[in-house]
């Protein structure tokens, strides 16, 4: 039998409404994670509670590929925008993901300072020493989204009425940026259209499984417009979620 959908969020307000929907549902206890397995118009899926940050996200994506065996993994919740063309419940199809907080600094003595402008990217794929001196050791690792599940989550488009749904790069790391100028530089060199803690994490891990990956998140603030911060958007990623899920089914 083929594998299950694995969706993921990181808190109960970004998981739980989903598992809500879920035809059978069974809660399962991995550690210090919750999976609950059930299906969507008869197709497996389960949904995952991977608890916030970097580390959590990447435990819970090792665990369900290796005890699941998922066709497709896809990643979703709130995140902050980087775009101010980008409203609250706006939502991003990730055509990529980066890791925002993966630098090497340059060396400064005692009394010189830091300026997180100088820093340089750090693509921790890129060798297997340990000093980051390889010729691309420096370049911004791209996580990119399965192809054929991006168009997946593109085809139900026009059933969210909320707000706009668009392809952009989502960023992750164990950071909340609320300064404007930082925020500024991660778009202008990262091109970054939304932040958050969860996505480039697990991105990385369904990749080393060769796990077909999609992260699908919407803003829950965006500071870059004074877009007031509105938990209630991650229902309303989640519902959207639902309509992937569907229709990757319908053609499964
Ligand atoms: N910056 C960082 N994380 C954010 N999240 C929502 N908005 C932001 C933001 N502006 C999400 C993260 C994490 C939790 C703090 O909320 O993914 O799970």
């Amino acid at each position: 039998a083929a594998g299950p959908i694995v969706v993921q969020g990181a808190m109960p307000v970004e998981a739980e409404r989903f598992a809500q929907r879920l035809e059978n549902p069974r809660e399962e206890q991995v550690g210090g994670w919750r999976f609950w397995h059930g299906t969507v118009d008869g197709y497996p899926v389960v949904v995952s509670e991977t608890l916030k940050g970097m580390s959590n996200a990447a435990a819970a994506t090792a665990i369900a590929a290796t005890r699941f065996h998922p066709v497709a993994i896809i990643n979703q919740g709130t995140a902050g925008g980087h775009d101010p063309a980008l409203k609250v419940y706006d939502i991003v199809l990730g055509k990529y993901s980066v890791n925002l907080g993966a630098f090497k600094t340059p060396a400064k003595a005692q009394g010189e300072g830091s300026d997180s402008r100088q820093w340089r990217p750090m693509d921790l794929l890129a060798s297997k020493g340990s000093a980051g001196e390889d010729k691309n050791a420096h370049s911004i690792r791209q996580f990119p989204a399965d192809g054929p599940l991006l168009a997946i989550a593109e085809s139900v488009k026009g059933r969210y009425k909320q707000g706009r749904v668009v392809e952009g790069v989502i960023g992750s790391a164990d950071v909340w940026n609320s300064e404007l100028d930082r925020i500024r530089y991660f778009r202008d060199s990262y091109h970054t259209s939304v932040e958050e803690m969860e996505t480039a994490s697990a991105a990385q891990i369904a990749a080393a499984f060769n796990i077909p990956f999609v992260g699908i998140r919407v803003l829950s603030n965006n500071i870059t417009n004074q877009g007031k911060y509105d938990p209630q958007t991650g229902l309303a990623c989640q519902d959207y979620v639902y309509q992937v899920v569907k229709a990757y089914v319908a053609r499964a």
